[in-house]
């Protein structure tokens, strides 16, 4: 027979591909979405701008102090930071009885911020459920004296109320067996017993299943995913998965290794998978251009309840949060911590409140905005909305209020149509002159924290 080296080639090629796949690293494929397709899936969280975390366990009944004793660093790490034993920990599962708990008061509290939507931990680092996970009694359903799913009555109620349910589920997990602690001191970061490994797998996307089918959450907001053992492949493996059961499922980029060494930022699409960009408890200088992104932050010092962390935030600090990070293109998720009675603290439903009296005049400069276009703006911070008449508006917020009541608007070159204090709807002088554009402003600030001015530019052709 006469050799044919292209039939060999191909015989070979055809063999290896019959082989059995089991044994061949597979690459689970990222489904593929145009980019129109994409925006509509991100749409509503582009546009919402702001939401509302709720970090919640059984770490909110300790608050941060473990037999009598007060223990540092953040509540919901208290079972690392004094290092306690499973055995031990269980026992603040069986004190958790949140008889307070409101799921249509929590989602009105949000709401009255003005927040669009709410993340809420469904399995912290410790790896209790706050749903009735059937593939652990490790759950609020049959560990705690609550005994009831406690995720699907604030689902019910965020849809009542108009706002989106998303949750936050931790990868890393100080109770399954699979995994061990780091070191005698400590559980994080943890390792795994490379055989139980596809057992945790397993594991993680049952419950991520069980999620889905029991409160349908429009973001998953992974976390917990710096152990070494836990690659980008096994991130492609449960964002393809929830792709599949969920197609317009919003991903944070903490499902795969995104933000290893990358202080909390996000790096191109292509490289790592996950939807958007997750800065902690900082809100990047430049934004993140080129992606979507989203600051989580604190309002004290702890993500879970602590009851002496009394570090609170000014109310004008997290109104100027709000809008420096839409001033930057990115959402800001603003952390609660109730109580393990289910309350959430005074100080934040306080500072809440003050965020939603902002927000009910000037909202309109928040939600479904973009970056700024301008260069700098020395007297605070500027968001900007396209018209579809092609109109550029910008929404100037002014933080230093012009005391010669002269705003000087630098780097924008077209012609200014229109200017209006958004407080009351009233006319603000505006003209060119070149490169700026110059307001006359009335000499009070309508608002010591920030006052906006509605400005309409018909862009230079
Ligand atoms: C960190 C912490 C965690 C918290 C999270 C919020 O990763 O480990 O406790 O839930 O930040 O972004």
């Amino acid at each position: 027979m006469q050799f044919r080296p292209w039939l060999w080639a191909f015989s070979i090629l055809f063999a290896w591909c019959s082989l059995p796949t089991v044994g061949r690293a597979e690459v689970p494929v990222i489904p593929s979405e145009t980019p129109e397709q994409r925006d509509a899936r991100m749409q509503w969280w582009r546009e919402a701008r702001f939401g509302m975390f709720i970090h919640w366990g059984v770490y909110s009944v300790a608050g941060g102090t473990w037999k009598g004793q007060p223990v540092s660093g953040i509540g919901e790490w208290i079972m690392n930071s004094a290092n306690i034993p499973v055995e031990d920990y269980a026992s603040l599962a069986a004190q958790f009885n949140p008889v307070r708990y409101d799921p249509a008061e929590w989602v009105r509290i949000a709401k009255d911020a003005g927040m669009r939507y709410i993340v809420i931990t469904s399995k912290h680092h410790d790896g209790f459920c706050l749903f009735d996970s059937k593939v652990t009694d490790w759950d609020v359903v049959d560990a705690s004296p609550w005994g009831k799913d406690l995720l699907k009555p604030l689902a019910d109620e965020c849809r009542k109320q108009g706002l989106h349910f998303c949750t936050y589920y931790s990868i890393m997990d100080w109770h399954h067996p699979a995994q061990y602690r780091g070191s005698d001191q400590a559980y994080n970061p943890t390792r795994i017993h490379p055989e139980r490994k596809r057992e945790y797998m397993e594991y993680m996307k049952t419950q991520l299943r069980e999620l889905l089918e029991s409160c349908d959450p429009e973001v998953l907001w992974f976390d917990g995913e710096w152990p070494d053992w836990y690659t980008e492949a096994d991130g492609r493996e449960v964002y393809v998965y929830l792709r599949e059961l969920k197609p317009s499922l919003i991903i944070n980029n903490r499902v795969g290794k995104g933000r290893k060494g990358m202080e909390g930022l996000n790096r191109s699409d292509q490289e790592y998978v996950g939807d958007f960009g997750t800065p902690e408890q900082q809100i990047p200088a430049t934004g993140l251009p080129g992606v979507d992104w989203e600051s989580c932050m604190t309002m004290n010092n702890t993500w879970g309840y602590k009851s002496d962390d009394h570090n609170w935030k000014s109310a004008e600090t997290l109104i100027r949060n709000v809008i420096d990070t839409a001033s930057k293109g990115g959402n800001y998720l603003l952390n609660v911590g109730p109580t393990g009675e289910g309350t959430i603290p005074d100080a934040s439903v306080e500072r809440l409140a003050a965020i939603g009296r902002w927000m009910r005049v000037n909202g309109e400069s928040i939600y479904g905005t973009q970056a700024s276009p301008l260069p700098a703006t020395p007297w605070g911070r500027c968001t900007a909305k396209r018209l579809p008449d092609g109109t550029l508006r910008l929404y100037l917020h002014v933080f230093q209020w012009p005391e010669n009541g002269r705003l000087t608007v630098e780097g924008l070159s077209g012609r200014p149509k229109a200017a209006a204090l958004l407080a009351d709807g009233s006319a603000v002088a505006v003209q060119a002159e070149g490169e700026r554009i110059l307001l006359d402003l009335p000499g009070k600030a309508p608002d010591p924290v920030a006052s906006v001015i509605r400005l309409d530019v018909n862009p230079n052709p």
